[in-house]
């Protein structure tokens, strides 16, 4: 039998950082994530998701309500305050960095959230495996790394094929956003979602209003003072055939 196939197979969108937390970090994590952290079974490396791994939103969170999930979620500031100001909706945060995780656990336990849920591990194999099927109704990316050098392209997330991978994910009229600084990078996620059969633009003109349930995050903050236009993007699921 071949080997199940991982996204192991391409290059990943991230480096792992040394991972090292503050001792506040550490105890974050041991105190509070049996209340965030959702353990993902493995499968090839440490951020894989086993192919037999599921999260099912409405057994984590006790309930069926609108689920959104947000890829890179860094230090958790964009997420926190959704979670925060919509606590009907439920939220996944998915990231590679750790010390980013123990900031979000330790941000939202101040805030008083508990309609979120933390992994770590590799978005895509989150968008393809982890998740149900429509299991969302949103999938937020907010400041992908870009990697801007000419040599490095072939590593950021949104490539071809990415439609599928979040058109998985999310529900029949679901939305993907996206923002960027990188102008490069923008036409690139405009190119390879305008060419994916599972989504159309939800946006009129060149690019999408700037989404109002995104709030600035450092990234965007550093992307405005070197001068850089901020992109927005959104696409609609289609109907399933
Ligand atoms: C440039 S930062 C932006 C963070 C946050 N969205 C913000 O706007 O502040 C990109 C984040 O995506 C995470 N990331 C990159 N590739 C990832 C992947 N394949 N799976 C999960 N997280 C990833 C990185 O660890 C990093 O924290």
């Amino acid at each position: 039998m071949p080997e199940p196939r991982t996204f192991r197979d391409h290059p990943v969108s991230f480096v792992r950082r040394s991972g090292r937390m503050s001792e506040g970090q550490e105890r974050a994590w041991a105190e509070l994530s049996p209340t965030y952290f959702f353990d993902v079974p493995r499968a090839v490396a440490s951020t894989s998701v086993h192919p037999d791994a599921r999260f099912v939103p409405a057994d984590e969170f006790g309930r069926d309500g609108r689920f959104v999930v947000e890829i890179g979620s860094g230090q958790g500031h964009a997420i926190i305050h959704a979670a925060s100001t919509h606590p009907d909706t439920d939220f996944l945060a998915v990231e590679v960095f750790r010390a980013g995780l123990a900031r979000t656990m330790l941000d939202a336990d101040a805030a008083g959230v508990r309609n979120l849920r933390l992994v770590e591990a590799n978005a895509p194999e989150v968008l393809e495996v982890l998740l149900p099927e429509g299991a969302a109704d949103e999938v937020w990316i907010f400041f992908s790394d870009p990697w801007h050098k000419k040599k490095h392209t072939k590593r950021r997330m949104i490539r071809p094929g990415f439609g599928a991978t979040a058109g998985r994910a999310l529900r029949d009229g679901g939305l993907l956003r996206l923002a960027t600084d990188w102008e490069d990078y923008a036409r690139q996620m405009r190119d390879v979602l305008d060419a994916a059969p599972e989504f159309e633009r939800a946006f009129d003109g060149d690019w999408a209003e700037r989404f109002d349930g995104r709030i600035m995050t450092a990234f965007e903050r550093k992307g405005i003072e070197k001068g850089r236009d901020i992109r927005d993007l959104v696409y609609r699921r289609v109907a399933r055939g």
